[in-house]
């Protein structure tokens, strides 16, 4: 599918007539993330970001205008494309274009229009990038390098033979689990040429983003693709690290008659037996399954002989970061035929007649289908990525010292960001007494 763009200065989108649409879903959005209202009105007295040019590669939804809201209170200006080609709110570009953030994506993009966006964010020469899955760091690192694939032309069409915009990043950010594991490989082989605060490793991002978000939104996600029924329903889980917990419960708590989850590490599977759950390997499971989704970063989870064994009518879906977790080609290979049943909803015919169905391509299906996490989750996760870009700005110094590490955020921001959230929700906390804290300290008092 082609999708016609308009292209402005400093824009691509689909429709800058749907700004309208767009700036009643972040008001919306606003009045559900009361975190990042604070640190929005805080920003605009105190200005901490004045001038400093933001590279945002992140899923564009209408929590995400809210961190770009705030960034800009805060005197940044932003370059922002997409994370993933179908996650984009349409409304929501055109709203953010008229607030002058630079935007780049719309949803349905095509792979060229997808690294063409990434490279308008890169010849913006940003002080500070924030990555959903590493892509903006990535392609940085491969033109210093001066390696050369076909993602990394696209971009040099835009920037010309310039392979020295790295030098001008201060940090960056990073958003998800696969983005970290990817960055912290790059730190561990020296390849990592500047410092990154691991926002998915918070406790603000990975406890609840992780768990809670992913958990109900991508089970959104196949509800709205398929308006099918969860109750009934053989549904199985590939990962039960933090997002597989999220939807495997939910699943559970939905009426699915079966939840099974697939495992390659025996804590996790563990922790899936004891809270109730099936965990068995992916060739019994797949025989048996109504639905699956993956969540679990890795390659190939479900390929050729999960596919043979599959009943007719299966819905398979992804909600990991990248579209790989599923061997989409070896689907490809099986079929004789391919209907796109449903917008969301592509039918494979094997050759003895079922019927398997994929999901949204096989890319993270709560944000294919869905709308992503509901703000009042990414109120915590966008609070992080605001002060995270707060802590860049005042500390760049002491991280460059540091080196190029992948950094955590520093404990005092994370607490200060769930103190915040349980104020806005009205959760009253217990204070220690003098003696509680004393005796909490203590090794002198015991038994
Ligand atoms: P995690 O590391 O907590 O969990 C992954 C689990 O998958 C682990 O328990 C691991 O043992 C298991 N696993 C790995 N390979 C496997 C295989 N071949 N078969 C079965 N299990 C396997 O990671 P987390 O935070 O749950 O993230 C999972 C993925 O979801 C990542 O790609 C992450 O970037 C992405 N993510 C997606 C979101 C969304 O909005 N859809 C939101 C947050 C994360």
């Amino acid at each position: 599918m082609t999708i016609q763009t308009v292209k402005g200065e400093n824009y691509e989108i689909k429709d800058p007539s749907l700004k309208d649409e767009g700036l009643k879903t972040m008001q919306w959005a606003a009045s559900r993330m009361p975190v990042l209202k604070l640190i929005k009105d805080r920003f605009t007295k105190e200005k901490p970001l004045d001038g400093v040019r933001i590279g945002a590669c992140l899923h564009v939804t209408k929590e995400t205008s809210q961190l770009c809201e705030a960034w800009l209170a805060g005197g940044a200006e932003i370059y922002l494309c997409a994370s993933n080609p179908l996650s984009t709110q349409d409304d929501i570009t055109a709203a953010l274009v008229s607030k002058g953030v630079h935007v780049f994506g719309w949803k349905f993009m095509d792979s060229e229009g997808y690294y063409r966006a990434i490279g308008q964010v890169i010849k913006s020469r940003p002080h500070i990038t924030v990555d959903d899955g590493a892509d903006v760091v990535s392609i940085l690192h491969k033109l210093k390098r001066g390696e050369t694939d076909e993602e990394v032309e696209i971009v040099r069409k835009l920037i010309g033979e310039e392979s020295d915009i790295i030098d001008g990043v201060w940090a960056g950010a990073e958003e998800t689990t696969t983005g970290i594991i990817r960055l912290q490989a790059m730190a561990d082989d020296g390849a990592l040429l500047y410092p990154i605060m691991a926002t998915n490793s918070s406790p603000c991002k990975n406890m609840f983003d992780n768990v809670y978000g992913t958990g109900q939104s991508s089970i959104d996600g196949i509800i709205r693709a398929t308006a099918d029924l969860i109750a009934s329903k053989v549904f199985v889980v590939a990962g039960y690290g933090q997002c597989g917990r999220g939807i495997a419960t939910r699943a559970k708590g939905m009426g699915a008659r079966r939840v099974i989850v697939t495992e390659i590490e025996p804590h996790a599977a563990l922790q899936a037996v004891m809270d109730g759950i099936e965990v068995m390997s992916m060739i019994e499971a797949a025989k048996i399954a109504d639905i699956i989704i993956t969540a679990t970063g890795c390659k190939h989870v479900i390929r050729k002989e999960h596919f043979e064994v599959m009943k007719d009518g299966v819905t398979v879906s992804n909600t990991g970061h990248f579209n790989v977790e599923i061997n989409i080609p070896d689907l490809e290979q099986l079929a004789t035929d391919k209907i796109q049943i449903r917008t969301f909803v592509e039918q494979f015919i094997m050759k003895d007649g079922r019927k398997i169905n994929l999901l949204g391509e096989g890319r993270l299906i709560n944000l294919a289908a869905a709308e992503g996490h509901p703000c009042e989750i990414m109120d915590l996760s966008f609070a992080l990525q605001a002060l995270a870009t707060e802590y860049i700005v005042k500390h760049k110094k002491e991280l460059s010292d540091l080196g190029s590490k992948v950094v955590q955020i520093p404990e005092e921001i994370d607490t200060n960001v769930a103190y915040l959230k349980c104020k806005a929700m009205g959760i009253k906390l217990d204070i220690l007494t003098p003696e509680q804290e004393k005796y909490l300290s203590s090794w002198r008092v015991g038994t």
